[in-house]
């Protein structure tokens, strides 16, 4: 196993869940934790520090060291109290896993504004906030003259990259998600700052609201156990990953697959501006059935997994 020990990380989103994996997996590798979670229910209501509380338990229980933060990562000053934290307690901050999420699904037609709003709000801010504030740490330590190895990695999702019904909210916050990591990864390249992102698939409260009970196999490799997605979160962090950045994986069971990402694609080009009645023509002659997305069934399937919606 990588060994991470003199790192400190912060996990957002860590009191359950994938989170939790993460952060028990970071702690084992020898990381010091800075468990944050608000605590919230799965539509992003109320809060509570009770699964952060019992996430350090766990941590302290098996000789690692770590500490509880109930900060809201979409609020911008707590993300910066939760990156302060991490410093003051731990003197460092390497490593940031940003996980915390809600869901609110709905069909576009009828998805209220508060719907849409929070679901931004804790995804694609709760990543942007506490990436923005470690990643000013992180500058500093650089210029400073230190050498750097900071790691981010975000939590996209299948249904942001592959496309999901139902999840026009999420799924839009999600592939926002996978785009601020290939963009923050070519800023922070100069500063030691690898910034990947993970697409993964588990049993969790959120995989049960949405498909019910997933029963755990009586025996052998249960593929939606949460801990399956945190070897490439460990693996991330080490050291001698310091040239992966700015990449999305897809995590299911044993199967991780380094997605590609927007590509170019078929180029329509002529010399000067397309007449649309040509280029209608040319798109036709193309795409002679169509062209539509695949949907996240197909595309998990192709990726090495499984939908829970596949049956
Ligand atoms: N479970 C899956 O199969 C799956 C698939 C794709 C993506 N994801 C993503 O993985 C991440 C973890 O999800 P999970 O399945 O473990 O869900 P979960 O509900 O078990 O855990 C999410 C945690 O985030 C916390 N949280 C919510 N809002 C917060 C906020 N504003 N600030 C701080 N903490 C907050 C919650 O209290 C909760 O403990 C999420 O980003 C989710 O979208 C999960």
């Amino acid at each position: 196993m990588p060994d991470l020990n003199g790192k400190v990380a912060i996990v957002t989103g860590a009191g359950r869940g994938i989170g939790r994996s993460h952060a028990l997996a970071l702690a084992n590798a020898g990381a010091k934790i800075v468990v944050n979670d608000l605590g919230a229910g799965v539509a992003g209501e109320g809060s509570d520090r009770g699964p952060a509380e019992q996430v350090v338990e766990e941590i302290r229980a098996a000789g690692g060291e770590a500490s509880t933060n109930g900060e809201n990562v979409a609020d911008f000053a707590g993300a910066e109290r939760l990156v302060q934290q991490a410093i003051e307690e731990f003197g460092r901050l390497d490593i940031l896993v940003n996980n915390a999420g809600i869901l609110r699904d709905r069909m576009i037609v009828n998805m209220t504004e508060d719907e849409w709003d929070a679901v931004i709000a804790v995804h694609l801010k709760g990543h942007f906030a506490p990436t923005r504030h470690a990643a000013a740490y992180w500058r500093e330590q650089s210029k400073a003259g230190e050498e750097v190895r900071g790691r981010v990695v975000n939590t996209a999702s299948p249904s942001g990259v592959f496309g999901n019904v139902g999840q026009a909210n999420y799924g839009a916050a999600k592939a926002g998600i996978a785009g601020f990591t290939v963009i923050v990864a070519q800023e922070l390249q100069r500063y030691g700052v690898t910034v990947n992102c993970l697409a993964p698939n588990a049993r969790t409260r959120m995989t049960e609201a949405t498909f019910g009970e997933i029963p755990k196999p009586d025996d052998g490799f249960d593929t939606m156990d949460p801990a399956n997605i945190a070897p490439v979160v460990v693996a991330l962090c080490a050291d001698e990953a310091q040239g992966i950045t700015g990449q999305c994986f897809f995590v299911y069971g044993g199967s991780v697959n380094a997605l590609r990402p927007w590509d170019a694609g078929d180029v329509f080009a002529r010399d000067g501006i397309w007449d649309a009645d040509e280029l209608l023509e040319a798109l036709r002659d193309r795409f002679p059935d169509g062209a539509a997305p695949e949907g996240m069934v197909a595309m998990m399937g192709k990726a090495g997994g499984h939908s829970l919606r596949a049956g």
